[in-house]
């Protein structure tokens, strides 16, 4: 028995995933990165890899991983607002596909370093299109107030003056307005606003047009909504987008491909009460899953060992870290729990194993992974 808590991936379901995105996606001819921060496990990169997906990476560690897991250059992109000069030199010394710029300095440095290298590289700017993404606050990321991208004045300046950056090739734009996006209607207001912008800069005639990631995933009923709708997903850009003839449409999808296919296994170490409360206090922490303490996420918890019985009583899952956010499920519905028992936290395949740290200085999660249609462990 693995030693919990381990982050358990069942590799099947990720399999018809990623076939189902990519096949809705390429109805229309668009292209998917995967967003490796939602999950850089390498047996997860290896098979994302494999499928045929590009890489979306926000650091030089990333862009490593990427290289080192199958991910070719030429598939590789790059983003992120506080680029080092040494992971821009990394980026264009493996000629990547391309850097997602996201200030006006930036540039300036891009420009620099393509120059020391005898280079001339591929960047897409960054605009902020000031698009709602109507999701938690801190997973918003295309409004004004938010740090990401540049301004359309400034984009419009850079896309005037492009001889002064004589070792840049400028070969469209890219936009990213927010993570955990259910609403179609946010993607069909994204994409009235890239067409709008595009218009305004006369950006069609150039070869690449990102329109980033955000699809949700259904945390609150995981069992019946395993894959994400990518059909409405994907043609509701089909049904908006406006893009140039010969515009290639990318997309850098995350948590939608990785988020179902994992869960996190956490042994129950004590129960008590008082007057107001139940707890069940696991052996997994903040420290292994961080969303709950985070943002307030609600992922859906299961009692392995007592699936069939009915889910009576209210706990409090928490963990053992010294802190009081250390809190895994608030109120959340379970059979009579006890010591012993396993615990499956759901829909922790993306930002869950990646935002692992070892506070408390506690052990970082292992991994197990398994195909639930043929329930036996795989080997990898
Ligand atoms: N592209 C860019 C530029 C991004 O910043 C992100 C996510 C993505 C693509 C992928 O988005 P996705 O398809 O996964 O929604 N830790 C938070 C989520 C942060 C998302 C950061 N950016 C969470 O646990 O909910």
């Amino acid at each position: 028995m693995m030693k919990t808590p381990y982050y358990q991936y069942d590799i099947g379901l990720l399999q018809r995933t990623l076939s189902e995105a990519k096949s809705e996606a390429s109805l229309y001819g668009y292209h998917i990165h995967y967003a490796i921060k939602a999950n850089a496990n390498p047996t997860l990169l290896g098979i994302i890899a494999k499928a045929g997906f590009g890489a979306d990476c926000v650091s030089g560690n990333e862009i490593h991983a990427a290289l080192s897991n199958g991910f070719s250059p030429s598939g590789i992109v790059f983003a992120g607002v506080g680029k080092t000069d040494d992971e821009i030199e990394l980026s264009i010394r493996n000629d990547i596909y391309c850097i997602h710029c996201e200030s006006v300095q930036e540039l300036e440095v891009i420009d620099r370093i393509a120059h020391h290298q005898k280079r001339r590289t591929r960047v897409a700017l960054r605009i902020n299109p000031n698009v709602n993404a109507n999701t938690h606050k801190s997973i918003t990321t295309g409004l004004k107030q938010n740090k990401f991208g540049l301004t359309l004045t400034e984009a419009k300046a850079l896309l005037s003056s492009t001889s002064k950056y004589a070792n840049v090739e400028i070969i469209g734009l890219h936009f990213h307005i927010g993570s955990q996006i259910l609403d179609m209607d946010v993607f069909k207001h994204l994409a009235l606003a890239v067409n709008s912008i595009q218009e305004e800069l006369g950006t069609q005639s150039l070869p690449y047009l990102n329109v980033g990631g955000g699809l949700g995933i259904n945390y609150q009923n995981p069992e019946l909504h395993p894959i994400p709708d990518f059909k409405s997903y994907f043609s509701t850009f089909r049904t908006w987008l406006k893009h140039g003839n010969g515009q290639k449409v990318h997309f850098e999808l995350g948590r939608s491909l990785v988020g179902q296919c994992g869960q996190l296994i956490t042994c129950v170490l004590y129960t008590k009460g008082n007057e107001d409360k139940r707890f069940v206090v696991v052996d997994a922490g903040m420290n292994a899953l961080i969303r709950p303490a985070l943002y307030g996420a609600v992922h859906r918890i299961v009692n392995l060992k007592k699936r069939e019985l009915p889910e009576k009583f209210v706990y409090d899952v928490v963990g053992p870290i010294c802190e009081t956010t250390d809190c895994l499920g608030e109120e959340v519905l379970l059979p009579e729990t006890e010591r012993g028992d396993l615990l499956a936290i759901q829909s922790c395949g993306a930002y869950a194993e990646s935002m692992v740290s070892d506070y408390n200085l506690r052990d970082r999660p292992g991994n197990e992974f398994c195909n639930a249609e043929t329930p036996e462990t795989i080997h990898l």
